[in-house]
C-alpha cells in the first residue's frame, strides 16, 4: 500500500488489509510505504490513528519507511492511492518494474476508472472518516477477489 507520506492513507490501507485478511485466515503480508521520505519513522497522523481505532483497528505501532524498488520484488501486488503515487513508484522502481503488480487502490472498486484515494493531510477529521470507507471497500473487494483464488487452489 503506497501512498506519499506513508502517514495518512496507507498506513490505514495496510492496517485495514491485514486486519481483514487475519479475519479470513489468510497468511498474507501486508505493508505500507511513502514515495517521499518526509516522515520516515513516523507514527501514522493522529487522525488516521483515531479514526481507524474508532472501527476497532490499532495501526499507532507502525512507522513510516520510503518505497524501495526492491518492495517490487518482494511483493505480489502493489496498491498506489493517486496518479501521483503510480508514477512515483515506476520512477523509483527503476529496473524493478513490473507494471502488472501495480494498480490503484481504488480500481478494485471501480474497475479502469483511475479514481483516487484522495488525501486528507490538509484538511479535517472528516476526511479521514471518508478516506477509512473508500479503503475499506476496496479492501473488502480485494478479499473477495484473492481468496477465491486461495480457496480454489
Ligand atoms: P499521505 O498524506 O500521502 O496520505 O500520507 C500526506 C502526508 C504528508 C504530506 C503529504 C501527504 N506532506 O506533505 O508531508
Amino acid at each position: 500500500m503506497v501512498c506519499l507520506g506513508n502517514i495518512c492513507r496507507s498506513p490505514l490501507a495496510e492496517g485495514i488489509l491485514q486486519h481483514k485478511a487475519k479475519q479470513h485466515g489468510l497468511n498474507w503480508m501486508v505493508d505500507s510505504a511513502g514515495t517521499a521520505g518526509y516522515h520516515i519513522n513516523e507514527p501514522p497522523h493522529r487522525l488516521s490513528q483515531k479514526v481507524s481505532k474508532m472501527n476497532g483497528i490499532d495501526i499507532s505501532n507502525l512507522r513510516g519507511r520510503q518505497f524501495v524498488k526492491e518492495d517490487m520484488n518482494n511483493f505480489n501486488k502493489i496498491y498506489v492511492m493517486d496518479e501521483e503515487n503510480y508514477a512515483e513508484v515506476k520512477n523509483i522502481s527503476r529496473n524493478f518494474w513490473n507494471e502488472e503488480k501495480v494498480d490503484l487502490l481504488l480500481n478494485e472498486l471501480y474497475p479502469n476508472e483511475n479514481r483516487s484515494v484522495p488525501d486528507p493531510w490538509y484538511g479535517a477529521e472528516e476526511g479521514y472518516h471518508k478516506v477509512f470507507e473508500l479503503i475499506d471497500k476496496a479492501c473488502d473487494a480485494i478479499i473477495k477477489k484473492y481468496a477465491a483464488v486461495q480457496i480454489s487452489k
